[in-house]
């Protein structure tokens, strides 16, 4: 696929097919992210895949499984999602955090190693490893998209973090940003409108 083909072609997916990935082609997935630029040279970043259900299973039973349309109202408000297709996003993404992962055909779990507190950081830099990882997941999403699947990823919430090290045993000074599914989208898997962005408006020549 070429390059802006791809670009065009990557959305977060959120309704998958039960259907494998080959691990020849999760392991092109992963070493396209290890392509990624990085701050200090090292690319000390680790992934670990789970194929199996089990593992998943217990890997996300702390994620909320649904939400109520009450509830789901509620959260439009407390986060303040006052644009309509970011509500139309949330509304579409949130009650699927769950089954989302669940039914992706693969999870992939990216570590960094973080050296100083990652959520007191004295200065921007020490925030340098959280960002060139996130450069790391990019390129897996492309990659995910070129080889023709699709991708969801989950922040995590409160200690989904601290649960996720101790079912998967990754030392305590790796950090993991988030949970990323890849698999197969099903025909009419959702893709919330994206915002419209007007080029013009957003590109500020020599100043803005
Ligand atoms: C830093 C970051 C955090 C995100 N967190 C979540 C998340 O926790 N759950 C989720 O379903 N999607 C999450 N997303 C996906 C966004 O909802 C999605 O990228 C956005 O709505 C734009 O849609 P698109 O990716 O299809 O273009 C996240 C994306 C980014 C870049």
């Amino acid at each position: 696929m070429e390059f802006y083909e791809v670009i065009e072609k990557r959305r977060t997916i959120r309704d998958f097919e039960n259907e494998t990935i080959s691990s020849d082609v999760i392991e092109r997935i992963i070493e396209a992210g290890f392509k990624a630029p990085t701050n200090d040279h090292m690319r000390d970043w680790h992934y670990v895949v789970i194929q199996d259900k089990n593992i998943v299973m217990k890997l996300l039973d702390i994620i909320p499984k649904g939400i109520s349309d009450k509830d789901m109202d509620q959260l439009i408000k407390d986060w303040n999602l006052n644009d309509t297709l970011q509500q139309e996003c949330y509304r579409n993404a949130v009650p699927k955090q769950y089954k989302m992962l669940m039914d992706a055909s693969v999870i992939v779990i990216p570590l960094l190693k973080q050296k100083t507190d990652i959520l007191n950081p004295d200065n921007i830099s020490h925030l340098n490893g959280f960002a060139s990882i996130w450069c790391s997941i990019e390129n897996i999403f492309l990659a995910a998209t070129a080889e023709g699947y699709g991708y969801t990823l989950r922040v995590p919430l409160g200690n989904e973090g601290e649960y996720a090290r101790n079912v998967l045993g990754f030392p305590h000074d790796y950090f993991m940003p988030c949970f990323i599914g890849i698999g197969k989208p099903q025909k009419d898997a959702a893709k919330v409108q994206q915002k419209n962005i007007v080029l013009k408006d957003r590109i500020h020549w020599n100043k803005w």
